[in-house]
């Protein structure tokens, strides 16, 4: 039985192999493996890409938004952390690091509902939140998740953060490349927090990611935090990490980032097709109506689909089903982060959260591996149209 599964990542090494290879064989000729030529030249790649004046190589997608974190708690309180009383609003229904980083950084992390529709942040839950009498007066700070490759409604977070002098640190994991009103996501807020996880849009060969900021004066901080917590690490000011980027993985991201728009571009077309063949199921809700803008050819708002996520009540039965018949799909997420236990005794909720606790039930992504062929992507919709249809 043929099996189609998420994402052909061998595939995708075969396709680039020349650069690959080249980009390694170099890195073994200099071995210069600590801030290495590549990551300087990674940073302006990616500052360039995403007109922002500073790109900061990191460890982890985790790392990029604890040290956005930390550099605001040194920067806006004079203190190596927040504290459980300064308050950061971001979605429950996420990756797990997106709280946890926030509790790193000292703070509470205050869950808030989601638009049933994108799955983002509810923009007005957020200013229900800061209107209401739970409303602390201590926010600090709001992290939007660009969640499965959709930009969050960025006009309205970044006004009200404006207006409550807050910071915004946008959560870019799954959303590299795509944009909100012709600018690049991540460029948007005062901080954007990368994942260069194997299985993201850009993906390393292990763990990277990437603060981008228009802040010197953040960049700055961060470019310390990475290096235990000083402008030399034999003498240093702050609670730092080891937190850089491997020149290794700079360099494989590096030969990779030349195809990054042809990539997002092939994961929209698998998109379209899959909205195209499977819009007229009833039970089955799609990511986007076949009129919706993000899906047109050149939109200022441009989703690059790291997940295409459909929406059922039958989803445990459907996903049983595909397996069956060699077809992969995974579910993002099954349990809020309300729900944790980490979280117990160390968040805020407002309000029930049911939006995201239903998605969490229903949501469903399908394969959409940028090199898919078209024949493997009409199996799945066969196997989706057996299971609703007969
Ligand atoms: C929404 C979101 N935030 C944060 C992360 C953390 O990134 P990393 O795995 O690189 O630490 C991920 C991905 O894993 C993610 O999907």
């Amino acid at each position: 039985m043929k099996e189609i599964t998420m994402l052909d990542l061998k595939a995708e090494y075969e396709y680039m192999k020349p650069d690959i290879d080249g980009a390694l064989q170099k890195c073994l000729g200099h071995q210069k493996w600590i801030f290495g030529p590549e990551i300087a030249a990674f940073e302006g790649a990616l500052a360039g890409y995403l007109n922002v004046s500073d790109c900061i190589a990191v460890s982890s997608g985790t790392e990029a938004l604890v040290l956005s974190l930390r550099a605001y708690a040194i920067q806006l309180k004079g203190e190596e952390y927040f504290n459980k009383d300064d308050e950061i609003i971001t979605t429950p229904f996420t990756f797990t690091a997106t709280g946890d980083a926030i509790i790193r950084s000292g703070a509470t992390p205050v869950f808030v509902d989601i638009d049933p529709v994108t799955y983002n942040i509810d923009v007005n839950r957020i200013r229900d939140y800061l209107h209401s009498p739970h409303g602390s007066g201590r926010v600090a700070g709001i992290i939007p998740v660009h969640l499965y490759g959709r930009a969050a409604d960025m006009d309205e977070v970044t006004g009200i953060a404006e207006e409550h002098g807050a910071f915004v640190v946008e959560d870019v994991a799954q959303a590299f490349g795509a944009t909100w009103k012709a600018r690049k996501l991540g460029s948007l807020g005062n901080t954007g927090a990368f994942s260069f996880f194997p299985s993201k849009n850009l993906g390393s060969f292990g763990d990277a990611g990437m603060v981008a900021t228009n802040s010197n004066e953040t960049a700055e901080l961060v470019r310390m935090l990475i290096k235990h917590g000083g402008r030399d690490k034999y003498n240093v000011d702050h609670v730092g990490y080891n937190g850089r980027m491997d020149t290794l993985q700079a360099a494989i991201l590096l030969a990779k980032f030349r195809y990054i728009d042809e990539f997002n571009a092939r994961r929209q077309e698998i998109a379209a097709f899959y909205t195209q063949k499977l819009s007229d199921i009833s039970g089955l809700i799609l990511p986007v109506a076949a009129d919706d803008p993000f899906l047109s050819p050149a939109p200022p708002t441009r989703h690059v689909f790291h997940q295409y996520t459909v929406r059922t009540k039958e989803r445990d039965a459907l996903q049983g089903y595909l397996k069956k018949q060699g077809v992969s799909a995974m579910v993002y997420y099954p349990t809020p982060l309300h729900k944790m236990k980490v979280f117990e005794g160390r968040m805020k909720q407002f309000g029930n959260l049911s939006i995201s606790e239903k998605a969490a039930k229903e949501v469903l992504s399908l394969p959409i591996g940028p090199l898919q062929r078209e024949e493997d992507s009409a199996l799945v919709v066969e196997c989706i149209r057996r299971f609703f249809v007969g």
